[in-house]
C-alpha cells in the first residue's frame, strides 16, 4: 500500500488483498485453527508461515496491516479486546520493579488495571494529570518505562499534548503509550506526534456496528515482535478471525462514520449548552483550552462522537433522564451506529473509589454519550422529552 494515498483510500484498500487467495474481493475469514506445513526444514518451520491461529492468520494479517497503514506505524497486532492489548503492552514493555506514569481518567477497567493489578505484578505506577506535562516530567524516575494515557479520555473528555507528554517521555528514555480509540486514526495519528505505541479498543468505533468485540495495537516492529512473542503466543488473548473480518468490513466505512458521528455531537452539544438543566457539556470542540493550546487544536482534526454532560439535581435526575430515554439506548461501550447513553459513575467507572471519581470530575450527575448516527433531530427530541421528565 502506497503510503502517500489518502486515508479513505487507506481505510478501503490497505491490507486487504494480503491473503493468500487474491481474487476474493473481500478478505477471506480463515476459519482453521492450524495450517499445513509445506515443507520441513532441518532448521524447523520456515519463517513467514502460518502455522497457528494462535500466532498468526490470515484475516488477522490482513486487519493489521490496514491499522498499520492507518496509524502510520510499522506494525500491528490484534487482540480479543481492547483490554488484551493493553495488558499485552504492560506485560511486554515493563518488567517487576519498573515504573509507569499514567492518567487517572481512563476506561474503568484499564484504570482497576493500572490500580490494582500493576502493582501486585510487581509495577509502580503514579497516577499524574497528564494534560499538564509538568507534572509528568515531575513524576519522573530513573525506572520509568511508560507513559499511558487516553485523548480524549473517557469519561470526562480531557484532552491531552500527545506532542509535549511524548518528548518529556522521551527525553527520559520512556515509551508513551496513547490509547486512540475515541478519535480513531481518521482525526487522530500520536505516532506522528512522537508517540511510541497507540492502543485502540476495536470493539468501538474501528468496528462500528456493535457486533465484535477487538483490540490492535500499533507500533514498532520491534514492540510488535515482542508483543507477539510474548504476550500473544504465551498468554492467548488471540482475535477471532470472524471479529477480524467483522472489524475489518467496518474500518471501511470509518471515515464517513466519523463524519456523520462528529457532526451529529457538534449539533447535539450545542442544543445541550442551551438547555437549562444542563449545568456543563464536555465536547472537544468546546473545550476552552484549544483557544490557549494551538498545539493541542492541531493534533486533532476532528472532534468525534463522544460528549458528556452534567445535569441539576445530581443523581436522581440523572436516572431519572436516563430511565425515560426511548429512542436513545442506556448502554455502556461506544462508537455504535445507535446512539448509547450512560452513567459512567455507576455503569463504566463503577470501579473507581467514588472520592477519586469526584476529584476527576466524573460526578454523580455525570452522563456520557456515545452520539450515534441517527437524525440528530431524533436524538435532540428523545434528550428534550427525557429532560422534560426530571
Ligand atoms: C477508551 C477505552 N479503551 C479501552 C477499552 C477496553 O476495550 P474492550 O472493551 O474492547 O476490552 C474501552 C472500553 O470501553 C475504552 O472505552
Amino acid at each position: 500500500m502506497h503510503y502517500e494515498y489518502g486515508i479513505n483510500t487507506k481505510l478501503v484498500h490497505a491490507g486487504e488483498h494480503s491473503s493468500p487467495d487474491m481474487s476474493a474481493l473481500a478478505p477471506p475469514i480463515y476459519q482453521t485453527s492450524s495450517f499445513a506445513i509445506d515443507e520441513l526444514l532441518p532448521s524447523g518451520i520456515k519463517r513467514g508461515t502460518y502455522i497457528y491461529s494462535r500466532l498468526s492468520n490470515p484475516t488477522l494479517t490482513a486487519l493489521e496491516l490496514k491499522m498499520a497503514a492507518l496509524e502510520g506505524g510499522n506494525a500491528a497486532v490484534s487482540f480479543a479486546t481492547g483490554m488484551g492489548a493493553i495488558s499485552a503492552i504492560m506485560l511486554t514493555l515493563l518488567k517487576c520493579g519498573d515504573h509507569l506514569i499514567a492518567d487517572r481518567v481512563l476506561y474503568g477497567s484499564t484504570y482497576e488495571l493500572l490500580k490494582k493489578g500493576a502493582p501486585r505484578l510487581g509495577f509502580d505506577v503514579s497516577f499524574v494529570d497528564t494534560s499538564k506535562p509538568g507534572r509528568v516530567a515531575e513524576a519522573l524516575r530513573d525506572n520509568t518505562k511508560l507513559v499511558f494515557f487516553e485523548t480524549p479520555a473517557n469519561p470526562t473528555l480531557k484532552l491531552v499534548d500527545i506532542r509535549k507528554v511524548a518528548a518529556v517521555a522521551s527525553e527520559n528514555g520512556a515509551k508513551t503509550i496513547v490509547d486512540n480509540t475515541f478519535l480513531t486514526p481518521y482525526y487522530q495519528k500520536p505516532l506522528e506526534l512522537g508517540a511510541d505505541v497507540v492502543v485502540h479498543s476495536a470493539t468501538k468505533y474501528l468496528n462500528g456496528h456493535g457486533d465484535a468485540l477487538g483490540g490492535i495495537i500499533v507500533s514498532s516492529y520491534e514492540d510488535a515482535i515482542s508483543i507477539r512473542k510474548g504476550v500473544l503466543r504465551d498468554m492467548g488473548a488471540v482475535l477471532s478471525p470472524f471479529n477480524a473480518f467483522l472489524i475489518l468490513r467496518g474500518l471501511r466505512t470509518l471515515g464517513v462514520r466519523m463524519e456523520r458521528h462528529t457532526q451529529n455531537a457538534t449539533e447535539l452539544a450545542t442544543f445541550l449548552k442551551a438547555q437549562k438543566l444542563i449545568k456543563r457539556v464536555f465536547y472537544p470542540k468546546f473545550d476552552r483550552n484549544l483557544e490557549r493550546k494551538p498545539d493541542l487544536k492541531a493534533q486533532m482534526s476532528g472532534y468525534g462522537g463522544m460528549l458528556a454532560f452534567e445535569i441539576r439535581g445530581g443523581v436522581d435526575a440523572a436516572i431519572t433522564f436516563l430511565n425515560n430515554l426511548k429512542l436513545c439506548t442506556v448502554a455502556v461501550s461506544l462508537g455504535d451506529t445507535a446512539t448509547l447513553i450512560e452513567h459512567p459513575g455507576l455503569m463504566t467507572h463503577s470501579v473507581v473509589p467514588k472520592e477519586d471519581r469526584e476529584i476527576l470530575g466524573i460526578t454523580d450527575s455525570l452522563i456520557r454519550v456515545s452520539v450515534g448516527l441517527e437524525d440528530v433531530v431524533d436524538i435532540k427530541a428523545d434528550i428534550q422529552q427525557a429532560l422534560d421528565t426530571v
